[in-house]
């Protein structure tokens, strides 16, 4: 199966982006890729009607996959505006969008003690609309995220590595359950 990885934020220390790319050896044999969303256009109703190829090789990689894994910090209280946008390109047409039937996990992470909580409630609320399948399970918070890197930004945190597997894990399961 093929696994899309989008993270909420692409600064060089983006603690997401760190994330995804140590999660991607608990993928196994399956394929991954992290796609490039902070060069995407605003979406536009105009842009919509012939889409710029950025935007058609982004909707392209998305349709091909067997589910998406998001990886997020929260901002203000929400989703990051580069991360939104780039659902908001995936979502047309309504209701009938290639996120819908698509599996979709999510991970946040802050540095406070509520793990970007509200963005991942206001994720689902997203993916709600796009009639996409989120993936059910504990839900999958990072407190504290500065403190479970080492200096390469590789998770030196054990019980970090053994929930994100265990995260990874029972998502595979979960697209495989949902593979038509
Ligand atoms: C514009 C902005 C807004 C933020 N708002 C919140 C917030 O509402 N709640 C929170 O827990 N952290 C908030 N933060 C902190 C980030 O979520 C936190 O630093 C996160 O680990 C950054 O992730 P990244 O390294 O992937 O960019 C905010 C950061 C920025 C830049």
């Amino acid at each position: 199966m093929k696994f899309i990885f989008l993270s909420g934020s692409f600064h060089s220390n983006s603690r997401s982006l760190a994330i995804l790319k140590n999660v991607e050896c608990f993928f196994g044999e399956h394929e991954t890729e992290t796609l490039k969303l902070d060069n995407l256009p605003f979406y536009s109703e105009d842009l919509n009607i012939d889409k710029p190829v950025i935007v058609r090789e982004f909707l392209l990689k998305i349709s091909t996959a067997d589910g998406v894994l998001i990886c997020s910090p929260e901002y203000n209280h929400s989703i990051p505006a580069v991360l939104k946008n780039a659902i908001d390109w995936a979502s047309r047409p309504a209701f009938n969008s290639i996120l819908k039937d698509m599996p979709v996990s999510i991970i946040t992470q802050a540095n406070s003690p509520t793990g970007g909580a509200r963005a991942q409630a206001h994720f689902k609320l997203v993916l709600d609309s796009t009639l996409s399948k989120i993936h059910i399970c504990h839900e999958m918070m990072i407190t504290q995220v500065s403190e479970i890197f080492d200096k390469e930004m590789n998770i030196s945190n054990a019980k970090t590595l053994e929930r994100l597997d265990r995260h990874v894990t029972d998502f595979i399961e979960f697209t495989k359950r949902a593979q038509p």
